[in-house]
């Protein structure tokens, strides 16, 4: 058994009390390489960001969970060797499936879990999300559970809607549960592909725009449970000029599209405090490296390319920190 506070890291907890009252949100970025967790703490470093460093289950399995867990040991030692006296780093479980995924974390040094029993009958989740928080509790692991499922981009946009959060849920579930947040679903969605062309509008230029988040459903569930702290998956903005990049040097990503930054900027704003994005890091790598091996075919040390990877990816985090979550200059 392994405590998180031996690593150095810590939970979610003040964190997100801070996030709430302060009108801005946490970011929370998945990681399964080096080159991310380095990029992520050094853009946290450089904007003095508390972070989130989240490990899904495939980022278990392609990584493995031992070595992501001494990774985000390195991070804290990192951050402190980049000149951060105080880092504030939390090592989160994204969608853990089962209890015991979540044990194995909590007791390898994770400090933060998310026990995802969305798509689960209510009672099922509520009595899966109980039994991990009991457990977590335990050893002030901090916990993040689910209501209502996250649209599909098949889903029609009327399907999507019966999918959101109800509202009228939420004081029970929280209540009963005794989760400290609230992933819920208002219209994001997880990878490039967001929404179908035929989902949107065009604008004047012709460019795709998304429907727009159902920040009505957001407002109700603040009034139900004020400062309660809610979380959004889903959330990566699809960079235009990323897609671009990628298309242009040899990839193939017709329509990709995301969460429009202003709608983020807005929700930040509110009692949402942590704004998951990973596709919008695989976008800056991939657009980073396809561009570097396209204009360099001699390159074949993979330093060369991580390089400007890397970089890429660092600048997409210090914008996501500052220009649009708003979390720089709140560590301590
Ligand atoms: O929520 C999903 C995350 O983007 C992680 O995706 O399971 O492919 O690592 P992954
Ligand atoms: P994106 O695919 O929009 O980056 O969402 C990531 C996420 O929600 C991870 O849990
Ligand atoms: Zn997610």
């Amino acid at each position: 058994m392994v405590n998180y506070k031996d690593l150095g890291l810590v939970n979610t907890r003040e964190m997100f009390k801070k996030a709430v009252a302060g009108g801005y949100a946490i970011p929370a970025f998945n990681f399964n390489t080096m080159e991310q967790m380095q990029a992520i703490v050094m853009a946290a470093v450089e904007t003095k960001s508390p972070v989130i460093m989240q490990v899904s289950k495939g980022a278990r399995k392609y990584a493995n969970p031992t070595i992501l867990r001494y990774m985000a040991q390195g991070a804290v030692e990192y951050a402190k060797e980049l000149g951060c006296e105080k880092p504030e780093i939390v090592l989160h479980l994204d969608h853990g499936d089962s209890f015991e995924t979540c044990k194995d974390c909590i007791d390898c040094g994770f400090s933060s879990v998310m026990i995802d029993g969305s798509h689960l009958p209510y009672e099922e989740n509520i009595a899966l999300t109980k039994k991990v928080v009991e457990y977590a509790h335990q050893f002030d692991v901090t916990v993040e559970a689910e209501l209502g499922v996250l649209a599909g981009v098949e889903d029609e946009v009327s399907a999507a809607e019966s999918h959101y959060t109800k509202p009228e849920e939420v004081i029970d579930f929280a209540t009963r549960t005794g989760c400290d947040s609230l992933a819920i679903s208002i219209g994001t969605s997880h990878g490039a592909y967001k929404f179908t062309p035929a989902q949107c509008t065009r604008n004047e230029k012709g460019i795709l725009v998304p429907p727009p988040l159902a920040f009505d459903v957001l407002h109700e569930i603040e009034a139900k449970l004020p400062g309660f702290p809610i979380v959004l998956h889903g959330s990566s903005s699809v960079p235009q000029d990323e897609v671009a990049t990628i298309n242009e040097f040899g990839g193939k990503l017709p329509d990709a599209i995301g969460i429009p930054e202003e709608q983020l900027r807005e929700a930040s704003k509110s009692a949402v405090c942590k704004i998951n994005i990973d596709s919008d890091s695989r976008l800056a790598m991939t657009a980073a490296i396809r561009k570097h091996l396209a204009e360099n075919p001699s390159h074949f040390d993979p330093r060369q390319y991580l390089t400007p990877a890397r970089d890429n990816m660092k600048k997409m985090y210090i914008h996501k920190i500052v220009d649009v979550l708003g979390s720089n200059g709140h560590l301590g």
